[in-house]
């Protein structure tokens, strides 16, 4: 039909990257070395050995630029991908805005959302080395289902500890793991000491993702068959997500467009590295001027009010200590629908970029982030995940503010899931139930206080 307007700009499938992207070694400064949990000195591979296969070790402490892709991973990953770069074109009708809209839809793997892309990789560097079982966490869900479906291609089992508000609030995500083969369990559990210690103390706690990760990795560390998996936060997992941003690139190359401004949510920053790290590399060599703009939930902002310094990744205090912007490790974040967001901390990689100055943190709050994801659905017809939503709220204020100044700009976006199985947080938002959340100043300030003397990478 002449005259049609481009709406997707997509890649064939030989375009699916070849290789990961490790943007460390053209970064300028190295990152702080992760802590021994029990010594508090630098780690060795060897320290994370109980929980991970060497392969992933090795891709979380290399200073390689290009990490191959394995041909089986790559295979695999043509079930969705490229993944789909859209032109929000009746967004920006709706908006009246000058600006271009573009995002990269994630919510096209059968999963759900852009976790699959290291779930895959993950499940198959484990199985490489004879894992028959990887325990792991999940907040929102999609964490678990994507490694539950990453498990059943590669024929492991799979254990989840799924945080107890969203067991609740998501029964269907969990009826997803279970159909792929998974076992779940409501997090805290009485399955593991971590868990019976918090329900001691708190018969009712809503769970946390450093609850569930203290259970997934005791559970890991005492059995040799069953290794653990993190769906965000180390180095290797926003590795895998880079394909995003590989893809992206050629994409927007495709629309003739070069970014103004890249936009990703962040929970423990894997979306948004995925998308964002490709830009930045080829920034930091001189293509490309984006702002890079991360969104958290006002509820719970590690980055934009949280201390840069060693905590550990987990509330029982099992897993090693990273340098990275955090809450403090008992903080618990109010019960948000954008339960892939409840975290204390934030990849150390994504903090240090902020540290650099080579990226800007914002905030949303849950109202604005339900009335924009509900302003998508109605222009572009997909319901994002509460957790991309905060992505698409920041993408409407620069649309908004492209519309007042009377200039263009071109806006990328990680849409970085679909909401399908979350529709009970958008039943709650059209009742009027959903409420914003004041940032829990005392309760980040108890928190902090409680961060460990570390001697290592003070300022
Ligand atoms: C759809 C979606 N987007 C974003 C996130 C946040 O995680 P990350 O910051 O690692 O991308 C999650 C986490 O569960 C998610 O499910």
């Amino acid at each position: 039909m002449v005259g049609m307007e481009t709406i997707q700009y997509n890649l064939p499938q030989s375009q699916i990257p070849l290789a990961w992207y490790n943007i460390l070694p053209d970064l300028p400064r190295p990152l702080a070395p992760p802590l021994h949990p029990g010594t508090l000195k630098p780690l060795g591979p060897d320290d994370l050995a109980p929980l991970f296969p060497m392969g992933l070790i090795l891709q979380e402490v290399s200073g390689e630029r290009e990490i191959e892709i394995p041909g089986e991973v790559r295979q695999i990953y043509a079930q969705w991908r490229p993944s789909p770069l859209i032109r929000a074109r009746r967004l920006e009708r709706a908006l009246q805005t000058p600006a271009r809209i573009y995002y990269k839809y994630e919510g096209v793997s059968p999963a759900g959302s852009h976790k699959l892309n290291t779930a895959v990789a993950q499940a198959w560097y484990n199985r490489q080395e004879g894992v028959k079982r990887l325990a792991t966490e999940t907040g929102a869900g999609q964490w678990g289902s994507a490694l539950a479906m990453a498990c059943a291609f590669l024929g492991m089992e799979c254990r989840v500890f799924m945080v107890r508000v969203s067991y609740d609030q998501k029964p269907y995500r969990r009826a997803l793991m279970e159909t792929f083969g998974s076992r779940v369990s409501a997090s805290p559990s009485e399955e593991t000491e971590s868990g019976r210690a918090v329900l001691a103390e708190h018969p009712h706690s809503p769970g946390s993702l450093g609850i569930a990760i203290s259970e997934a990795v005791e559970v890991a560390a005492k059995d040799p068959q069953t290794n653990y998996a993190l769906g965000s936060v180390l180095n290797h997992v926003l590795l895998h997500q880079t394909v995003i941003g590989q893809e992206a690139i050629e994409q927007m190359a495709l629309a003739g467009e070069e970014p103004d401004v890249i936009i990703g949510c962040t929970g423990g920053g894997s979306n948004f590295a995925g998308l964002v790290m490709p830009f930045l590399g080829r920034k930091l060599k001189g293509k490309g001027h984006a702002r890079i703009v991360a969104v958290e939930p006002a509820a719970c902002p590690s980055l934009t009010k949280g201390r840069f310094a060693y905590d550990f990744g987990d509330t029982g205090h099992l897993t090693p200590l990273v340098k990275m912007h955090t809450l403090g490790s008992t903080f618990i974040p109010p019960g948000i629908h954008a339960g892939g967001l409840r975290y204390h901390g934030m990849a150390p990689l994504v903090s240090h970029v902020i540290d650099l100055g080579l990226a800007e943190a914002v905030t949303v709050q849950q109202l604005e982030a339900f009335a924009a994801g509900v302003r998508f659905a109605r222009s572009e017809g997909i319901v994002p995940a509460p957790e991309a939503n905060h992505a698409v709220a920041e993408a409407i204020r620069h649309a908004l503010a492209a519309k007042a100044e009377g200039k263009p700009r071109t806006i990328l976006f990680n849409l970085s899931g679909h909401g399908h199985f979350d529709m009970q947080s958008y039943i709650d938002y059209q009742a009027g139930k959903l409420e914003n959340y004041d940032y829990p100043e005392e309760e980040i300030a108890m928190a902090l206080a409680g961060l460990p003397a570390v001697g290592w990478g003070r300022e």
